[in-house]
């Protein structure tokens, strides 16, 4: 059965003979290599001679695989996109890309030839023990297409088919999680020379098409996005290199392998071993990677050659090298970070420093986590788009990354594993959990495409996911007659990771059903769709009425700090309790010694909930605290990456269990909205950047904070400075904005061209398009006023 395609007919997916074995056998090298590694796939090499005509005017290729794939033509590269064609949910949808090769092709004969790796599609994926591999297919294969017009009009096309051969090459392992080998000298020779006669290889098979959808690709390509230097390299022990690389990242090393020599002889091994920290002997932390090896083998030749195992990537600070012949120099290796072309929009800054490393941090965690899909993290045997931690940090994200073509393909993964019954997978691609997704997780299903077109994302996005967010909220009336949402829970991990505070689970549950009832109100509204804005808002008014009831009746897991702040920033109850409940959320947390007990839902909420109930000074005792647990507690013990758990590493216990303890985990790194949107004033409107307000919410303990944010309009800005007395505000839009102005005495604002507005609690000034500055009176003592509900915000 043939799935329609857009290339030409006639191409078709190739591969080798399943019934091949591969003749290396990893144990018969000079060292030992880890059993586990052996249970990695070779790369494949495939290639045919074509034909170039004379007068080329262009040529375009179009290639996909089952497994990741490099092209070359001639030899070259034909892009520098990495493990393409990316992850996608490969049961329902493969993307092709098309790349213009116009420039790499001269008349006669050329090698166009593929190296062709397992990547997502064979390799090891998720953390099954009874399943580690082979979660889409058990054999990788490509397809494509090389199309070419010349002068007089003529369209020549080339395409994968039987009269391509396939042989082994030097890449022997090529794991995403295990790790790549690679030995240059089992490189079929002249591979790239058309000419040569390949005695080695073996005609191509054709294999069965995929039932998937085969579509072109929309997500961002992944590429180098930076080269690093090491920070240090150390002699741990004889033949043992430390190299630091100063920041935890996601990529791999590259380094030059030196020819071979008396001491180490050509097929002499060079191990590479990964891990994002360190023991306290000062020897590489590997536990938490479980079952990931992060092991990476070159072998030395005659030849100096340079070791870039780009079939797999690794999530580490820290590579341990052992076996390299002499000392390694910073010429000699550089850690090559990878992640998608998406480009920064957003940023903040502020007086203290620390804060500043976080917020570093915490973009670093996000790219960290973009490879493929939107990832739990990089590092151990998991590396699963869990949605749930995407939902907690989306906020985040969207304010600082153009995150459009991103999300409209992670989309089409949400929708690809959504349940029959309308229930949002936990993870997107939906493999290795199969599961109807838990509250808060497969609620990332409205709330992340509502919040992204909140945030400025296209209106088309928004439309083309509107029926499965639908067909979601169906699923939970269906199962919830009664507004309570204490059936189909799924596996409910609720606020995952709280500190002893946890939260009762159907509470947990309603509070982020009616959260998606504003989503789906809000969206319903943007896309004019009159109806079903009555529907919505009806039931996100029904919701509201038990959860408020069951909250108010008390008991166990009704009064954590997690409960009260999804209470306060939901709106689930009226004024008065909302008051009320910041009351409680005060004790909580100053009860406990001013220190969160949030896991990595309730975290996004607790900072603006304070904040927004009289209790800034306890939200900013809370950002700026040192002390465990807290944020700059790991930021003081040189972590440059948010870690999955606040107890990641303590010094009176050392590490968290190594089954589940993450150093790149974004989802408690969600405080960054707050600086954003709290303490530097930055949100969007109720759609995008052009109808905003700006409304800074200064502490006493930063003298000054600045965020930015770019929009299709152009760059919006706004910025604070505060000597104690008074408190200068700057403000650039480029289409004009309010401003909620934070002072002590609003009879004395001095603002030139400000129309003052009202009613809103605060001092309202509106401003016309351009640079504006505004000085205020203000103390540390002053307390923001109740700010008006933000229609649209979940
Ligand atoms: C992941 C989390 C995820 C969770 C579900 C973990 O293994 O790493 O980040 O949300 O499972 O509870």
């Amino acid at each position: 059965m043939s799935s329609p395609h857009p290339l030409d007919p006639s191409a078709r997916w190739i591969g080798r003979d399943p019934l091949y074995v591969p003749e290396f056998d990893p144990r018969s090298g000079p060292q030992d290599t880890p059993m586990a590694l052996i249970s990695g796939e070779p790369a494949l090499l495939l290639r045919r001679v074509v034909e170039i005509p004379e007068q080329l005017v262009s040529a375009t290729l179009r290639m996909s695989a089952r497994g990741v794939y490099v092209a070359r033509l001639g030899g070259r590269r034909v892009d520098d996109v990495q493990l393409a064609p990316g992850w996608t949910d490969y049961h329902h949808r493969i993307t092709y890309r098309t790349v213009d090769v116009t420039a790499h092709l001269a008349p006669g004969p050329q090698v166009w030839s593929v190296e062709l790796g397992p990547g997502w599609f064979s390799g090891f994926l998720g953390m099954d023990a009874g399943r580690r591999a082979r979660h889409y297919g058990e054999h990788t294969s490509v397809i494509g297409e090389l199309e070419m017009r010349t002068a007089d009009g003529a369209v020549i096309r080339h395409v994968t088919d039987d009269g391509w051969v396939v042989s082994d090459g030097g890449t022997l392992h090529a794991d995403p999680m295990l790790g790549q080998m690679t030995d240059p000298r089992r490189e079929p020779a002249g591979w790239h020379d058309p000419a040569a006669d390949q005695p080695g290889a073996v005609p191509a098979v054709v294999t069965d098409p995929p039932s998937a959808r085969f579509e072109p690709q929309v997500a961002p390509d992944l590429v180098v996005t930076d080269v690093l230097t090491p920070t240090a390299i150390t002699t741990i022990a004889p033949g043992t290199t430390l190299i630091d690389l100063g920041v935890n990242i996601v990529g791999r090393v590259r380094l030059r392998i030196p020819a071979a020599s008396a001491a180490r002889p050509a097929g002499a091994h060079i191990h590479l071993r990964h891990g994002e920290a360190l023991n306290g002997d000062g020897t590489l932390y590997t536990e938490n990677l479980r079952a990931a090896l992060a092991h990476d083998i070159a072998v030395i030749t005659d030849t100096e050659w340079v070791f870039d195992p780009e079939f797999t990537f690794h999530g580490f600070r820290y590579v341990e090298i052992v076996g390299y012949p002499g000392t390694v120099t910073p010429d000699d290796v550089s850690g090559l970070v990878i992640g998608p072309r998406v480009s920064t929009v957003g940023s903040f800054s502020c007086s203290d420093q620390t804060v500043n490393t976080l917020h570093d941090n915490v973009l670093r965690t996000i790219r960290n986590n973009l490879v493929g899909a939107p990832t739990d993290c990089p590092q151990r045997d998991e590396r699963l788009g869990w949605m749930g931690d995407a939902s907690a940090i989306s906020a985040t994200m969207l304010f600082s990354l153009d995150m459009d073509d991103y999300l409209a393909s992670w989309f089409v993964d949400v929708r690809d594993g959504q349940h029959p019954n309308g229930a949002f997978p936990d993870v997107a691609p939906r493999v290795v959990v199969d599961a109807e997704g838990a509250p808060a997780w497969a609620d990332a299903g409205v709330l992340v495409p509502w919040r992204h077109h909140r945030y400025g994302g296209p209106r088309a996005t928004l439309e083309a996911h509107y029926p499965a967010m639908s067909a979601f909220m169906d699923h939970l009336e269906r199962n919830n007659p009664d507004h309570y949402r204490s059936r189909a829970l799924s596996r409910s991990y609720g606020d995952w990771l709280n500190l002893d505070d946890p939260t009762d689970k159907a509470l947990f549950a309603t509070a982020h059903w009616a959260l998606c009832a504003d989503a789906m109100t809000a969206a319903a509204r943007a896309l004019d769709r009159a109806d079903d804005v009555e529907r919505w808002s009806a039931s996100a008014a029904a919701i509201r009425d038990p959860f408020a009831e069951a909250l108010l009746a008390g008991g166990p897991g009704r009064g954590s700090q997690t409960v009260l702040a999804m209470a306060i920033m939901g709106r689930l109850v009226d004024d008065p309790t909302r008051a009320e409940l910041g009351a409680r959320l005060r004790e909580a947390v100053t009860g406990n010694g001013t220190a969160l007990t949030t896991g990595i839902h309730g975290t996004r909420f607790l900072l603006p909930a304070l904040s927004e109930t009289g209790s800034l000074d306890v939200a900013y005792a809370l950002l700026l605290r040192r002390d465990y647990p807290s944020w700059l507690y790991a930021v003081d013990r040189g972590a440059t990456t948010i870690w999955e758990r606040w107890d990641g590493w303590r010094e009176d216990v050392g590490f968290q269990t190594p089954f589940m303890n993450s150093l790149n985990h974004y989802a408690l790194g969600s405080v960054a909205e707050w600086l954003h949107e709290y303490v530097a004033g930055l949100r969007p409107g109720v759609i995008g950047w052009d109808d905003v307000t700006i409304r800074p919410y200064p502490g006493a303990a930063l003298t000054q904070a600045a965020a930015e944010r770019l929009s299709p309009a152009g760059r919006l800005a706004s910025a604070w400075r505060t000597d104690g007395e008074s408190i200068q505000l700057r403000v650039t839009s480029p289409a004009g904005c309010r401003v909620a102005v934070p002072t002590t005495e609003p009879d004395a604002i001095d603002a030139r061209h400000a129309r003052v507005l009202s009613p809103d609690p605060w001092p309202l000034l509106e401003l016309p398009a351009g640079d504006h500055e505004i000085v205020a009176p203000w103390s540390p003592g002053w307390v923001p006023p109740s700010a008006p509900a933000v229609p649209g915000w979940c």
